[in-house]
């Protein structure tokens, strides 16, 4: 049986922090509120489009499986923020990179796109239409963001991450997922003036209204990923107790409690890093993985288990395995332009252009 091994992996996190502080400056909002009811304490604003980070996401990965452009057969693009419709991102990474060979498509269901990427790369490696691909979760959220609208501005931020993955014959990569959506929920989770749609409507791009029900997204994120995990343990046989680590998408530090609550595990096998970044969408439980990954918290014969959810509304439940425990061959010398401009500053560009 032919498997998807993850090789490499690699984040891409823009300089510039976002702060609870930052945000009470021009919204009727505080730090107490924001940390209590999130988790979250900073977010990250980019100052280059979302194939940037995530071109220095996948050199990173690339270095750290050892391998070179050359060696890509595949490039899945996860992101709901890409810098054009057609032609599409994965293209242009594949430009950046210098990667000629690999076929490139693009992805987008909302947060869970990295991990219906990981999906869509896996399938095909055990297909066998591809021997290798790179994973891309990113998204640079901050341009489309409604910054007027205290409920929805403080929990978003920008990111990447990547993942290199390669055929092998030992168990290696997903071992088993469950994918779904509740399509009858998708307006509680909606943006007005994102999309084609409201094309020749006479509107700005990034004049966005962001509309979310908050606690029954939470409902429906916790519903959604408890069933997920729950559905794929059982394709494997599995317990709670058999997984080593829990990464999940990082929305509300409260909904990654109830989730682990109601599957009954232990907090210190649950992944968290929300305070650092908020919620990154397509980018979001990629870089969780991948800093579990550079942190060291990924253990040799570990089943790693990734619940995500997002826009539509998608969900979806990953287990993971490693055979080894995973190391990095070489590090990629690859950099963001810099620069100079706070997250402040960047901000309050956007929401001038968009005025
Ligand atoms: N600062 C201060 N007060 C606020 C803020 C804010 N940023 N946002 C809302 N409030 C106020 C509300 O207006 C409300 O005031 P009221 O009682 O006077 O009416 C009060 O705080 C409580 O609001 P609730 O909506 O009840 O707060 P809740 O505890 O449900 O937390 C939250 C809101 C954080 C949005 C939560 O419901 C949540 O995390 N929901 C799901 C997360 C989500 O939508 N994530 C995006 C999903 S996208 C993705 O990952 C797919």
């Amino acid at each position: 049986m032919t498997y998807a091994a993850i090789k490499g992996w690699g984040k891409c996190l823009p300089p510039a922090k976002l702060t609870n502080d930052d945000l009470a400056t021009f919204l009727d909002t505080s730090d107490e509120w924001i940390t209590s009811r999130t988790g979250m304490k900073e977010r990250r604003i980019s100052h280059v489009p979302v194939s940037e980070l995530a071109y220095v996401a996948c050199e990173r990965a690339l270095a750290a499986a050892g391998k070179t452009a050359q060696d890509v057969d595949l490039i899945v693009f996860g992101s709901t923020t890409f810098d054009e419709l057609c032609p599409n991102a994965a293209s242009n990474v594949q430009r950046m990179l210098g990667a000629e060979r690999a076929a490139c498509m693009d992805v987008n269901t909302a947060c869970t796109s990295g991990m219906y990427s990981l999906t869509t790369a896996t399938a095909m490696i055990k297909s066998g239409v591809v021997r290798s691909a790179l994973v891309i979760g990113a998204e640079v959220i901050s341009p489309i963001m409604d910054w007027k609208n205290r409920d929805v501005a403080v929990l978003f931020g920008d990111g990447a991450a990547a993942l290199y993955l390669e055929a092998s014959e030992q168990k290696a990569g997903v071992l088993a997922e469950s994918l779904g959506c509740f399509g009858e929920s998708r307006d509680i989770l909606a943006v007005e003036g994102w999309g084609m749609k409201y094309a020749n409507k006479g509107r700005v791009l990034g004049d966005a209204h962001w509309n979310f029900i908050g606690q029954e997204i939470f409902k429906k994120a916790v519903a959604g990923m408890a069933h997920g995990c729950e559905s794929t343990l059982a394709k494997l046989n599995l317990t709670a107790e058999d997984i080593s680590l829990v990464v999940p998408h990082q929305a509300n530090l409260r909904i990654i409690d109830s989730l682990a609550k109601k599957l009954s595990l232990p907090s210190e096998k649950v992944f968290v890093n929300i305070e650092k970044y908020g919620n990154m969408s397509a980018a979001t439980a990629l870089v969780a993985f991948v800093e579990a990954i550079e942190q060291g918290d990924v253990e040799a014969h570990s089943h790693i288990l990734i619940p995500a959810f997002g826009g539509g509304l998608t969900w979806s439940a990953h287990v993971v395995y490693f055979d080894l425990k995973p190391r990095a061959e070489s590090t990629s010398n690859v950099q963001l332009p810099a620069t100079n401009k706070s997250a402040l500053t960047l901000v309050e560009e956007i929401i001038q252009a968009t005025s």
